[in-house]
């Protein structure tokens, strides 16, 4: 079978990884995939991930036999639908399905409709209801602007006063477009955040594992949010007793609330949660596919066979006692560009890319680089690398994946020195 995989960031590096891996898989194709995933993947790059006729077109043209969405954009625009409807066996939801993701309002009411665990929450299409609904709360809430605002569309508030900027920006100012005609103003949950992942043909799952992701930029969680700047698996907090309310509470209710109201999930679904004091998880949103960074620390712990998977739930034929057995933990340190996640500048030769690579345990996966013209390798983006190890523990990773960031430079080059704290402080 030829699998294609749609994307061309870290996430898809990885997912290109573990899919080439399986005996089912004969050749790995990448749209637009990138100068680092040739060596696993036969990359297009002029199919770019927006264009969906381009996507379509390959995929039947190469008589791919299974397409693996990387990223949340070209679900919500209905890649999933196109594809299927030219008997393209697909992971990945529906538009439809997706507005998990893509609305956040849609998310919030259908939780509700399903009795699934999360922040009380109002949506607002008008300011001055919006102001008049803050100025009752005493202070704390987050607000955010519905839509897909690439994970920046979040203002967490201190204050009356916080939260009244926050809705001006987002509503008046518009700046995040138009993602901010409407904004949902949530309670503040507090706790410690996981992420959990499972696979659904649409009727069944199957469960993956937690992961725990760094979005701040700097160590001890401060400074800006980021896409994500390390993550590991798993994280002790998600524990079995907290796995199962997960699955009970959120998953099954969610596939099943889902099917009921005729957009049966394909795909996995990525629970971000807070899990409080008590050991009771809340979900913070949903994604409609796979997190990046963690999606690199999840491939390295799997040892089952990913392809055979993502394929019988795109088949709808998911063997819900189906497991993927999983080695003990494994972290992924990204490194960044200087400036990111604001400005910064490409361009920069990196070096000891093979002495990482050489070290046990070690895979980098490669999220914004190029090929220089000394023929080695560039950066290109503001997440760089993620330099990911596994390992008997998570001491053990982190261990290793910090030996091979170390063995790698470039100019301005910033890695957060505390990735997987949070597992390492307590046991
Ligand atoms: P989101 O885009 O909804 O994932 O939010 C981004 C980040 O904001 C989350 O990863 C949390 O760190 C934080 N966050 C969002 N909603 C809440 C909430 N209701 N309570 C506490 N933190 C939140
Ligand atoms: N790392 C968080 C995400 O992929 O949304």
């Amino acid at each position: 079978m030829k699998v294609l995989v749609v994307g061309g960031g870290g996430r898809e590096h990885a997912l290109a990884w573990k899919l080439g891996q399986s005996p089912r898989v004969d050749s790995v194709l990448a749209a637009p995939g990138s100068a680092a995933m040739e060596a696993l993947a036969e990359c297009h790059p002029h199919v770019s991930v927006g264009d969906l006729d381009a996507v379509v077109k390959l995929a039947r043209e190469q008589g791919v036999g299974l397409v693996v969405v990387g990223p949340e954009n070209p679900l919500a625009a209905g890649i999933a639908d196109r594809l299927r409807a030219e008997g393209i066996a697909t992971f990945g939801p529906s538009a439809a399905a997706a507005q998990l993701e893509g609305s956040k309002a849609f998310a919030k009411d259908f939780m509700e409709r399903h009795g699934i665990p999360t922040a009380k929450h109002r949506a607002f299409e008008d300011l001055s209801p919006a102001l008049e609904y803050v100025a009752q709360l005493d202070g704390r809430c987050v607000i955010k602007a519905d839509g897909l605002a690439a994970g920046k569309g979040v203002a967490m508030c201190e204050s009356t006063a916080d939260a009244e900027r926050a809705l001006r920006e987002m509503m008046e100012d518009r700046r995040f477009g138009e993602a901010g005609r409407r904004v949902v103003i949530e309670d503040w949950l507090e706790g410690e955040e996981a992420s959990y992942y499972a696979i659904s043909d649409g009727e069944r799952f199957v469960t993956l594992a937690a992961a725990q992701d760094h979005k701040r930029l700097l160590d001890g969680d401060r400074g800006e949010n980021t896409g994500g700047m390390g993550a590991y698996s798993p994280p002790p907090v998600v524990d079995q007793a907290v796995e199962e309310r997960i699955l009970e509470r959120v998953v099954r209710p969610t596939i099943r609330g889902m099917a009921e109201e005729g957009h049966p999930y394909v795909g996995v679904l990525f629970v971000g949660l807070m899990v409080d004091a008590a050991g009771d998880p809340q979900v913070i949103e949903f994604n409609v596919r796979f997190g990046d960074p963690e999606t690199q620390p999840l491939v390295m712990r799997m040892e089952g066979d990913f392809a055979e998977l993502l394929e019988s739930a795109a088949r709808g034929e998911l063997d819900p006692a189906a497991s993927m057995g999983w080695g003990e933990a494994a972290v992924c340190v990204v490194l960044a560009s200087g400036g990111y996640p604001r400005t910064y500048a490409t361009g920069f030769p990196i070096s000891g890319l093979e002495a990482a690579e050489a070290q046990e345990g070690v895979v980098v996966f490669h999220a914004g680089t190029r090929r220089g013209a000394a023929g080695g390798f560039e950066t290109a983006g503001g997440r760089v690398l993620g330099v990911t190890a596994r390992g008997e523990s998570v001491q053990v990773a982190r261990d290793r994946a910090y030996a091979a960031a170390a063995a790698i430079e470039f100019e301005g080059a910033h890695k957060r020195s505390d990735i997987a704290f949070r597992a390492l402080g307590r046991s």
